[in-house]
């Protein structure tokens, strides 16, 4: 008789009902205590490991912890292979800010992610990728983003944000990769984006204006840049671009001047798109630009010579 109430005592504790929990939960206390407010900030399909509190909370949906020190060190929350998109009911919960060890943080194809990026986040001096994207959060890009200096991705792309891109984005030393495309900032590019030596820059789909001719430089190391479907407007005819360029895109803008000679050192382009924008003038003859045939650079003032059908005056 003891024997049976000693098992339905055993059986049915708290303890025996979370397998994880004992000598081998990983989870941080503190990290825990963090979580717990995006518990409440997500809808959580319940067919992925759920955040049981009972439950190792390194082993948690979208939870990633570092093997060694049992630290959370990424956090992305994403349609993992279920085709559904997750839920939030909210802004991003501050509380993002008390998991110190974050290197990623990735909020991707998010429905009903209101708000703003809370100033906690400048407390994550340990991140390295900040991914928001494809959710409907609607406001700038805070200034404070520059305080990040650890940042190597950040993408900010397909949301709804507006306003002008902070120059702040220059102190950004370690930035490889600056996707800010699709949403709805305008104004002026800023000068300090010329300190970041980045391996790519999406900037497309914008509304943003004036000159960019700063993102620009022949010992860059930058290999991709969009800057199509914007307002820009400046003087092509004196840049210089990143020699190892392999995509360029300055179509649907109001670029002038001409296509400077030096495209034709472009070794490695394979995408060099000007269409649609004001350009003039003949098309330099060498490298790779002939072989990319008409449609690149259609819809100019006035260029001329191959691949164009359109001869130059002599
Ligand atoms: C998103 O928010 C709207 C407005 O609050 C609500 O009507 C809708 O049901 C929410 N969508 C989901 C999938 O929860
Ligand atoms: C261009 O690519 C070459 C070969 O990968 C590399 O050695 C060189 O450092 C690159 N240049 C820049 C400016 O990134
Ligand atoms: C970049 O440029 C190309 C060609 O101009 C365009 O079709 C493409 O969708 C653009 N956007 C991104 C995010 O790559």
């Amino acid at each position: 008789m003891l024997f049976f109430l000693l098992l339905s005592l055993f059986l049915f504790s708290p303890s025996f009902s979370s397998p994880t929990l004992s000598a081998t939960v990983r989870c941080n206390p503190s990290d825990k205590n963090a979580l717990l407010a995006f518990q409440k900030f997500l809808y959580i399909p319940s067919d992925l490991p759920s955040w049981d509190l009972r439950t190792d909370c390194c082993k948690w949906t979208y939870v990633h912890c570092d093997p060694l020190t049992n630290r959370v060190t990424q956090l992305v929350i994403t349609s993992i292979n279920t085709g559904q998109f997750p839920v939030a009911r909210g802004p991003i919960p501050a509380a993002v800010g008390d998991l110190p060890y974050l290197e990623t943080l990735s909020f991707n194809d998010i429905i009903n992610l209101t708000g703003s990026i809370p100033y906690s986040i400048t407390k994550l001096q340990n991140l390295k990728r900040l991914v928001i994207s494809g959710t409907t959060l609607s406001s700038s890009i805070p200034e404070f983003l520059g305080q990040l200096k650890n940042l190597e991705y950040l993408d900010l792309s397909a949301n709804e944000l507006f306003g002008s891109i902070p120059a702040s984005l220059g102190n950004l030393g370690r930035l490889v990769s600056l996707e800010l495309q699709s949403n709805k900032l305008t104004g002026k590019i800023p000068n300090s984006l010329g300190r970041l030596n980045p391996e790519a820059i999406v900037l497309s789909d914008n509304k943003l204006s004036g000159d960019a001719s700063m993102l620009f430089s022949a010992d860059g190391r930058a290999r991709w840049i969009n800057l199509s479907g914007n307002r820009l407007e400046f003087d092509l005819s004196k840049v210089m671009f990143q020699r190892n360029l392999t995509f360029l895109s300055l179509s649907y803008n109001r670029i002038g001047g001409s296509i400077p000679e030096q495209v034709t050192e472009l070794n490695l382009i394979q995408v060099f798109d000007v269409s649609y924008n004001r350009l003039c003038g003949k098309i330099p003859v060498g490298g790779r630009l002939q072989q990319l045939g008409a449609p690149p650079f259609l819809h100019n003032r006035c260029l001329c010579g191959p691949p164009l059908f359109k001869k130059c005056k002599a």
